[in-house]
Order: C-alpha cells, then structure tokens, then sequence
C-alpha cells in the first residue's frame, strides 16, 4: 500500500491511523493507571479493530470494554476478560452471550430486575456464571439506577440468582465534558455520590470486587475519584477534536484522522473536500463550532457538511487550498467517523497497510 508520503495515490476519503501514536497513547493510559492503583479496560467501540485492541493489551489492559454483541464475539478471540457495558436485552442477544468461549470471564452491566432475571436464566442453562456490575447513574442521565438503595437492591437480587454474580458496580461520567480546570466540582459531586452507594453495599455486605468508571475528558483526573478500581477511556487510543478541547490531549497525540481531497474552490471564503457526514458524521458542537478542523491548519474549521460534501471556511486563514490537494481533517468526534470507514488506512513507522475494523456492524462474527 503507497502512503501517505504520496497521499495522491490513496483515495480520499479515508480514515487514517497513525499506529505507532495509538500505541504511545495506550501506554501513557496504562502507564497513569498503574501509577494510580487503576485498572485499564479500555471501551473499543472507539476502534472496533482487533489491530488497535491487540496494542491497548500489549501496553497493560487488563480487559477490554464492548458495546454490542458483535464486538464481544470479535474481542473475545483476544482476551478472556470482557466486560458488556451496555444492557443485554432480548433473547437473541442472551444467545449470543451465553455462545461467547466458556473460557471468557463475562461481566454485564445492567440497570434492572428485567434485564438481570432473563440473563441469569439463559447463563445458568448455558452451565456459566456471568458477573453482574450495577449500572447507576451519576448524572448523564442516560442509564443507571437512581440511588444506592437500588443499588444494593440489584446486587442483592443479583447474589442471589443462579447463572450470575455480583462483581460490582459500575457509572460512565460522560456528563463531565468542560475543560479539565472547570471539571472540579462535577468530579467531587461524583466522588460523593460514589461514597454513598459504596457505603449503602458496605452496610449490605455487598463489598464490591469492581468499581468501573472512567471516560476520555476525566482520564487524568479519574484517581481522585475514591472508590474507582478501574477507567474503560477508550477514545483516548486516538483523541479527537473534543479531547483538544477538553484539554486532555494535545495536537500531537492525535492518531486518527479523516484524509480528504479539496474537489472546489468557486464559493469565495470556502473550499470543498470530499469528506462529508458520510466520512466524518454530523456529531458534536455544530453551529459555528463545526464539524472538525484541520490537523495542519486549526485556524480552518468544517462549517458544515453534507453527504458527500464538507465545507472547509477559509475566513480565518491565509491559506489558499487548491483543487486536489489533500488535508488531514480531526473530526469532533472520533468513534463515529471510525464507524463510517469499511477501510483504513494505518501507518506503522515507514509502511503502511489497511485495516479493516472487523467489530463493525451487528452480524453475528464468524471469524
Ligand atoms: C459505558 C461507556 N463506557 C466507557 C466509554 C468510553 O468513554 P470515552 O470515549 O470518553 O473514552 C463510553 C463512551 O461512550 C461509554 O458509553
């Protein structure tokens, strides 16, 4: 495969890895969490690419993080130590998960009595016990049950059941999403809120194995979360334009980004690159923020998209791109543009070859 040296002989668009930054990235995440007494389960819904899990294990995961059935089938020829983070309803999904090696030590997150009952069910006839981590909600809003009593109420039922048991309990701070400096209070309003629940288990008898938590915006700051055994960050194998933001990665550490080719320049102030929402996704500030800017050039922000179509606005630059040059494109956010590429393009020190990211999708894998 020609590279990037001669990015016109790559068709655009393309996601491209930089593997040997990923790794680096891994590293510095294994490197902190050992350093703070954290496990590392990276979330690979970011890359869905056993390539890039592979690496995240070979710097210090301990496990790995998956979203859908499909990733835990693909991820689990890679390591016994998966964990679901996402609740497992209905049965074909419980078929699949009861089907995963026996060798896989299989931990569920989940939020209620519906889903934990049919899961125990379908684990003990499959002769295995599945670990039952507690989803609560510490303020995003999206899943979790509400207070430590239910809490302790899931993890009772969940100790009591054939099929399962109660590793601990689990909670995704994705509501902290400010600038590292201003996460202070929202990080102790959290780290109070963990205190209770651990408290209310305590007095249950119900000591937790496992405190799951962790995101890419609080990576740095998760050891001052008491109570947390271990962080699933896993955009932070290749940052995005949020992770800028944010300020927990700079320019330097971004090892994904979208290859476009410029295809117009007739609109004055505008350029036009062949990566639209179908290559980069319509995801994250919008408005005049946009849709990703310019590895090279962040003056140049993506004002908008369509399809096929990403409008590069040139007003606050100097640069002049012509018809047929190629720019490097950070999305907002990465693990939707990843999941748009059937391809990428990855480079390793002087080569380059294509990777396909094989957890894509919501087919049963076959290997
Ligand atoms: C449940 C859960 N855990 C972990 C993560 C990883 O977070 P991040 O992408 O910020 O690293 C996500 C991301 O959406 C998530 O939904």
């Amino acid at each position: 495969m020609r590279g990037w040296e001669n990015p016109d002989d790559v068709e655009t668009p393309v996601g491209y890895v930089d593997l040997d930054r990923a790794r680096a990235n891994a590293r510095r995440v294994a490197r902190y969490a050992s350093e703070h007494g954290l496990r590392w389960r990276p979330h690979i819904k970011t890359h869905k690419s056993t390539t890039l899990a592979r690496i995240q294990l070979e710097e210090g995961a301990l496990g790995l993080t998956v979203a859908t059935l499909r990733e835990a089938e693909v991820m689990s020829a890679l390591t016994s130590d998966i964990l679901l983070a996402y609740p497992p309803v209905g049965e074909k999904k419980l078929a699949r998960l009861a089907d995963l090696p026996p060798d896989v030590d299989l931990k569920v997150s989940l939020d209620a009595v519906e889903v934990l009952e049919p899961l125990a069910a379908t684990s003990s006839r499959a002769g295995r016990s599945t670990g039952v981590l507690i989803e609560q909600d510490m303020g995003l809003g999206r899943t979790g049950v509400q207070t430590p009593a239910h809490v302790v109420a899931l993890a009772r039922r969940a100790a009591e059941l054939e099929g399962v048991t109660f590793r601990g309990i689990l909670f995704y701070p994705g509501h902290i999403r400010m600038t590292v400096a201003e996460q202070t209070p929202h990080l102790v309003e959290l780290a109070d809120r963990l205190s209770r629940t651990l408290e209310a288990l305590h007095a249950a008898d119900l000591e937790p194995e496992i405190v799951s938590g962790g995101s890419t915006p609080t990576l740095w700051r998760s050891h001052e979360i008491d109570g947390v055994t271990e962080i699933r960050s896993g955009s932070c194998i290749f940052y995005d334009r949020e992770a800028l933001e944010v300020g927990v990665a700079d320019r330097g550490d971004i090892a994904y980004t979208v290859l476009a080719t410029v295809v117009s320049t007739s609109v004055p102030g505008h350029a036009v690159v062949d990566a639209g929402s179908k290559a980069l996704a319509k995801e994250g500030r919008g408005g005049d923020a946009g849709f990703g800017v310019l590895l090279d050039h962040p003056e140049i922000v993506l004002s908008s998209l369509s399809e096929e179509h990403g409008v590069l606005d040139l007003s606050a630059s100097e640069w002049r791109p012509r018809i047929g040059e190629t720019v490097r494109i950070i999305p907002n956010h990465v693990c939707v543009s990843v999941n748009l590429q059937d391809t990428l393009l990855a480079r390793r020190g002087e080569r380059h070859e294509l990777l396909r990211p094989e957890a894509r999708g919501r087919e049963p894998w076959t290997g």
